[in-house]
């Protein structure tokens, strides 16, 4: 493996992009989510344990290697479009640093393409809604402990308008305002009234999913959530624990099997080997009614997941306040990708 990598290193030492489509190709190739990087961090979990550490040096030495060319490069081409500009025109600070995408939007950006894949389209909803869509049309009768789950800032009381807690109430807008069948992801900002920690913030983003039809079963949010599992993370082992959640019946939260063979390993999953990323279940038959969906005829599934989360488990963040900070030190390392 090692010859391996070295051979990876000499061969793309002399690459040359000659348009900013080639580059990124060489992007995808190398560093994209089923490119050769990803293979060989496959491949690092069966070196035998005395060689992990040259090996591993020898990949993150890639790994390096290729993002300072593409880095490189990718300048030298923007400072080509601005001349062709003729910004020299203009003033403008010198040593100008490039900017980079969040990685929530990058990880946001990951997940909408997976499901588009398989027909699910993108719906939005307000961030400030009323009761009815955050809470009473998902089947939380009022009153109800449920409704403790999610601490809420309030802006009006009765009518109760407020921030919404989470993104089903999108789902409640798409079943009242579409006719079935429907598949939709609906990404968005989420908002709670909890202290901030470095596992938790009072504001962040989630994406939703939802799927009606006839004949909607259990099976089909299984695969629909492996099939996502393999996309996101090259892994299709997962297990879905019972919940609760008052919008679905039965409701399971799901986890994705990350392995345990590093320290790593051993920390982010709390020594279980496993990752908990969303919440899901089959839509309650009182959703559907409460939206005027005929719940003799349609079945459907939903699913919640934390773009945050699953970020966080993504570039290993250990503290959720750093991916709202803003600090370039922080983004500067997301240059890359
Ligand atoms: N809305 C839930 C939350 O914010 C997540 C969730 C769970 C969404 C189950 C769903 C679902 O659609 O079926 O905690």
């Amino acid at each position: 493996m090692l010859d391996k990598i070295k051979g990876y290193i000499e061969e793309t030492a002399s690459f040359k992009a000659e348009s900013l489509e080639q580059l990124e190709n060489f992007r995808i190739h190398w560093l994209g989510r089923k490119g050769v990087l990803k293979d060989l961090f496959e491949d690092f979990k069966t070196v035998p344990k005395e060689l992990k550490r040259d090996v591993g040096q020898a990949v993150n030495e890639l790994r390096s290697h290729l993002e300072a060319t593409i880095v490189k490069q990718k300048e030298a081409f923007d400072g080509q479009g601005q001349e062709s500009l003729n910004l020299e025109d203009y003033t403008r600070p010198s040593g100008f640093e490039l900017g980079s995408k969040h990685p929530v939007s990058v990880v946001r950006r990951e997940i909408l393409d997976i499901f588009s894949q398989i027909g699910f389209k993108v719906a939005e909803g307000p961030e400030i809604e009323d009761d009815w869509h955050v809470f009473s049309g998902l089947n939380f009768p009022p009153e109800h402990p449920a409704r403790d789950m999610q601490d809420t800032f309030f802006i009006e009381k009765d009518p109760d308008i407020l921030l919404r807690t989470h993104t089903s109430s999108v789902q409640v807008r798409t079943m009242t305002d579409s006719e079935p069948p429907m598949r939709i992801v609906m990404p968005g900002r989420v908002f709670r009234n909890e202290a901030i920690s470095a596992r938790s913030h009072c504001i962040f983003h989630q994406i939703e999913g939802l799927y009606i039809d006839e004949d909607v079963s259990f099976a089909d949010l299984k695969q629909t959530l492996m099939y996502f599992a393999k996309e996101f993370f090259g892994k299709s082992k997962i297990r879905l624990r019972p919940s609760y959640f008052p919008f679905t019946e039965p409701s399971a939260e799901m986890d994705v099997y990350w392995g345990l063979n590093s320290e790593t390993d051993y920390r982010i999953t709390k020594g279980t080997g496993w990752l908990e990323i969303l919440g899901c279940g089959m839509v309650d038959p009182n959703v559907l009614e409460a939206s005027n969906i005929d719940s003799k005829k349609y079945s459907g599934f939903a699913f919640g997941m934390g773009i945050e989360r699953i970020a966080m488990l993504r570039y290993q963040i250990d503290d959720i306040r750093l991916l709202f900070e803003n600090d370039v030190r922080f983004l500067q390392q997301f240059k890359s990708i």
